[in-house]
């Protein structure tokens, strides 16, 4: 191969930017000329791309979001914008491509390979909901990002005795607030995977009210249904004065956490080295520290193991 293309695609999210950076370094590093695609699928279908040496990935690793751009691309679902696709790609001189993004990009990417187009793919989704990696690109920041804002509503909400219902992202995912309302103290999270006693809710928080503590935290993912439902729902019957706020895609910005340049630098660095020694159609992943490539026909027919032993742990600490 002597060329190869990169594609960020779906969601954005923080450390995209440090995989691509590393895939670009990796294959001039080895020889290999490196194309970048704007604006994810939508942009291989047009064929909008830049060359990329190694000044046009400088400045980036310490800043979210992508600096190719994201798109979702309708055409590209279809099984004759995939032909078109493989046709720029053709047309570009482009022999294989290493592709960034979530569970959709992903299936987008194994199309492509079944097209005889050599691919590999990098998870990137800051829902953590995508198989065989222990952690995609962008969950830790966004994280951080829930943490940092959940601390300072707590200090709000200590000083007025009030409880906030906190709605996270997590379209089909309790991952984020799961894993948040351990990190932040949450007394309730509220998660697609688990139906949600309102009773025993309603119960557990005015009974913190009725101790005298200063304020309580539930946090919902956005896949659960509605903050303002839960709100209005509880609020006759908690105590605490209530009050709602939705984090929305605040949570997916901002300047990579070390763990996301890290792992981002890491799996960049594997997959355009797995592509560049003829492997095809993989998703590498993170799995106990190690990087370890799967058949992208495994990683899309299966799903990620639901964090029970986890969401347990949230409830068990947020009495
Ligand atoms: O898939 C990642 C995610 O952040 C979801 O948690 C969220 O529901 C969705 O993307 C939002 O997508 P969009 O940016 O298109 O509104």
């Amino acid at each position: 191969m002597k060329r190869i293309g990169i594609v960020t695609s779906g969601g954005d999210c923080s450390g995209m930017n440090a995989a691509i950076r590393s895939a670009t370094r990796t294959a001039l590093g080895m020889g290999v000329q490196v194309v970048g695609f704007r604006k994810g699928y939508l942009g291989v279908l047009k064929g909008d791309h830049l060359e990329m040496g190694s000044k046009e990935v400088a400045g980036i690793l310490h800043r979210g979001g992508t600096f190719l751009q994201s798109a979702r691309s309708d055409e590209f679902r279809t099984e004759a914008g995939r032909e078109k696709a493989v046709r720029r790609i053709r047309e570009i001189g482009v022999e294989g491509l290493v592709i960034i993004g979530g569970d959709g990009s992903l299936k987008g990417a194994l199309a492509l390979h079944r097209l005889g187009v050599p691919v590999i793919g990098i998870p990137a989704s800051i829902d953590n909901d995508i198989p065989f990696t222990d952690m995609a690109l962008g969950v830790d920041t966004a994280l951080n990002n829930i943490i940092y804002a959940v601390d300072c509503i707590k200090d709000t909400a200590s000083s007025h005795d009030r409880a906030f219902v906190i709605e996270v992202m997590g379209r089909n995912s309790g991952y984020l607030a799961t894993m948040a309302a351990i990190a932040t103290g949450a007394e309730y999270a509220i998660i697609p995977e688990v139906e949600v006693d309102l009773a025993e809710l309603c119960n557990q928080l005015r009974h913190r009210y009725e101790e005298g503590r200063s304020n309580a935290i539930i946090l919902m993912a956005e896949g659960a249904g509605k903050a303002e439902n839960i709100a209005e729902t509880i609020k006759d019957a908690i105590g605490f004065e209530t009050r709602v706020t939705v984090l929305g895609h605040y949570q997916r910005g901002g300047a990579p956490s070390y763990f996301d340049r890290m792992i981002g630098s890491r799996l960049g660095n594997v997959a355009a080295k797995l592509l560049l020694a003829g492997e095809r159609g993989k998703m590498v992943g993170l799995n106990c520290s190690e990087i370890v490539a799967t058949p992208l026909e495994s990683v899309v027919v299966s799903e990620k193991r639901q964090q029970d032993e986890l969401f347990g742990l949230a409830a068990i600490l947020g009495v």
